[in-house]
Formats: structure tokens, sequence, C-alpha cells
């Protein structure tokens, strides 16, 4: 019995959405400091509407997988409805992770902010952190000492 569903294989095979955007308005590049994998992205957006998005994922199947997913879920979506994507919606619709690869899908999650936030900066938008959760979970882990 495979540990992976069927739709974790099938993009990990076939990614949607790979490559570079040329000229992007966004671009986001996170990574996971356990693992060292690394997942940047690339959007396009009119009128507050996601018209591309790409992926450049250095990581493990399931991080391209949910990548992928990710990539699928919120083109041709409002920026306000991608940032609501979760690293759990990711999963369900790759038909669940392994728990111990949970955290492949929050880098999709994190990857998708941080292009959208970079958006927002480079254009002079003004934003509110509250609408980065993700972003703001990153930072508090890079800086927990653990005590
Ligand atoms: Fe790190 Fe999958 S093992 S992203």
């Amino acid at each position: 019995m495979s540990l992976y569903s069927a739709k974790v294989m099938d993009h990990f095979r076939n990614p949607r959405n790979v490559g570079v955007i040329e000229d992007p308005d966004g671009v986001g590049e996170v990574g996971n400091a356990k693992c060292g994998d690394i997942m940047k992205m690339y959007i396009k957006v009119e009128n507050g509407i996601l018209v591309d998005v790409k992926f450049e994922t250095f990581g493990c199947g399931s991080a391209i997988a949910s990548s992928s997913m990710a990539t699928e879920m919120i083109k041709g979506k409002t920026l306000q409805e991608a940032l609501l994507l979760t690293n759990q919606a990711v999963a369900e619709a790759l038909d669940g992770l392994p728990a111990y690869k949970m955290h492949c899908s929050v880098l999709a999650e994190e990857a998708v902010q941080a292009a959208i936030r970079n958006y927002y900066e480079t254009h002079g938008i003004p934003y509110d952190e509250k609408d980065f959760p993700a972003l703001n979970h990153g930072h508090g882990e890079e800086d927990g000492d653990g005590e």
C-alpha cells in the first residue's frame, strides 16, 4: 500500500504550472530550515485577480505536489481568496499527506502568501500583516529558541 494518494503521485509526476514567469508582478520564496527544501512562487495580477501562477520547487515529492495543487487552487482567484488558502486545504485537495509530510504543504501556503505580499510591497499597496498568517508564523518559529 502506498503512503501517498494517487493525486499526490499525479501532481508529483506531472506538476502543473512549473516554471518561471518572466516579468512577474510578485515573487515569493520560502524554505524549510529543517529539510532544506525551497519553494518559489511567481504571480501575475490583473485587476486583483491571479491571472497566472508558476512555481519552482527544489524539494521533496510532497512539496512539489503541494505547490502544483496550490497553483491550481489559486489561479483565477482574487488575491483575497488566495490568501485564505491553507495548507490543510492543499493537503485535502491532494487526498491527504502523511502526518510527517504536512510541513511540505505549509511551504505552499507560505509561498503563496509571500508572493502576494511581495506584490503589495513592490506596487506600493498598503497591507495588513494579519492577512499573511503563514508568514508571521514562520518568523515566530525561527525566532523561538524552544525554552
Ligand atoms: Fe521538506 Fe517535504 S520534506 S518540504
